[in-house]
């Protein structure tokens, strides 16, 4: 068997130039690609059928941003933090501990388990981060250890200086053996550019260090405060800057003139109860913008997509429609990936069923589980 129609979608969200979504469609597959789309009436035969019963489809999720590689626990943190305790970047070193002690396997079963959990929910393309490990030995086997479900790996090896190290030092250890020995597993290089991590010096140096060994930057940007993250993603031509949730005006311009994509994560927002970022404004001012979950065991340890879509419309301003754009072409251009994150002719047959005739479900039926693969 060859090919595959898909028919019966009563709404098939495609992204493609001249028919981004199409009503009473159908698709057409073949070897992993999308080979025709249109209306269902005018289908073409293919080698098998499948009749979605007029279900929406839409492009798997592409989640640009995780921490997926760690081990322990920091559930007292978030219950102290519901009682008042701000966040604080330095809670990162808990979970650092907790992952140097960890076996390959055990964090390989992990990861696994958060990646199964997510394309459950509608994710078909993730992008994994190193950073809770900190040593040459702990950053190196985090990377490997995410090349084995996925080719979008960063090494943030600059995510805090570990206890007793200096800035100095540690920043030559990432740009110089870690990287080394991180980059065969790497795609990108990230940086936490934040008060209590890294100032834009050291970022700068990072990053210059991880594209000399031929990774593409990306950049943890004004999180906790306004700080120089956007304006160095801007300068270095970073892929993304993101979390975005202390911006001024200088720096939605710098986005803007930049290209670089502005990636969302309001599961951060919702875990440490603090002020959304402004959607709205970066999308009126013409910024690129993704949203993805930044999943990770200490500001947002979620896996779900479609619970960052709900968060996005109902508490940052954006229309069901752009918080879908963002959580699959706006990833995908946040990964600097044409052929997933849409469903136009030739890209990767990544469809999601809902359980819904519209996409529009997503945010109206908050922690509704609507999202699966269609293989599934
Ligand atoms: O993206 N900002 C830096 N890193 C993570 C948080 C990591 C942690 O608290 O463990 C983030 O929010
Ligand atoms: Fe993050």
């Amino acid at each position: 068997m060859t090919s595959v129609l898909v028919t019966n979608i009563g709404e098939l969200v495609t992204w493609d130039d001249e028919r981004p979504v199409l009503r009473d469609a159908a698709l057409v597959m073949e070897h992993g690609k999308v080979i025709w789309i249109g209306d269902r009436t005018q289908a073409p035969d293919a080698d098998a059928v499948r009749d979605v019963s007029g279900a929406a489809v839409i492009p798997g999720f592409v989640d640009s941003h995780t921490h997926l590689v760690f081990a322990g626990d920091r559930s007292a943190e978030f219950e102290a933090r519901m009682a008042g305790r701000p966040y604080e970047a330095g809670g990162i070193r808990t979970t650092v501990a907790a992952t140097r002690a960890a076996t390959d396997e055990q964090l390989a079963a992990n990861v696994a388990r958060h990646v199964t959990a997510m394309r459950a929910q509608g994710t078909t393309t993730v992008e994994i981060k190193s950073g809770y490990g900190l040593t040459v030995r702990d950053e190196a086997r985090s990377l490997a250890i995410a090349r084995q479900v996925t080719e979008e790996t960063t090494f943030l090896g600059a995510h805090v200086v570990p206890d007793d190290t200096e800035v100095a030092a540690y920043v030559d250890l990432v740009t110089g053996p870690m990287l080394e020995a991180c980059a065969p597993h790497a795609r990108w290089i990230d940086v936490f550019c934040e008060k209590g991590a890294f100032g834009a010096d050291e970022a700068r140096t990072v990053l210059g260090a991880g594209q000399a060994a031929g990774l593409q930057p990306r950049v943890h940007a004004n999180q906790l405060g306004p700080g120089p993250g956007v304006q160095l993603a801007a300068e270095v031509g970073a892929a993304s800057a993101d979390h975005c949730t202390h911006l001024d005006d200088a720096d939605v311009a710098a986005l803007v003139d930049s290209g670089v994509v502005a990636g969302l994560l309001p599961g951060v927002e919702f875990s440490t109860r603090s002020p959304y970022p402004d959607a709205r404004r970066l999308i009126d001012a013409g910024v690129t913008v993704a949203l993805a979950t930044d999943c990770n065991p200490g500001s947002s340890y979620t896996s779900s997509m479609p619970f960052c879509i709900a968060l996005a419309v109902r508490e940052m301003g954006m229309t069901p429609l752009e918080a879908l754009w963002s959580a699959t072409r706006g990833g995908a251009f946040s990964l600097r990936r044409d052929d997933v994150g849409n469903l136009a002719v030739g890209a990767k047959a990544d469809l999601v069923v809902l359980d819904a005739p519209s996409y529009v479900h997503l945010a109206y039926r908050p922690g509704v589980p609507l999202a699966s693969p269609l293989s599934s």
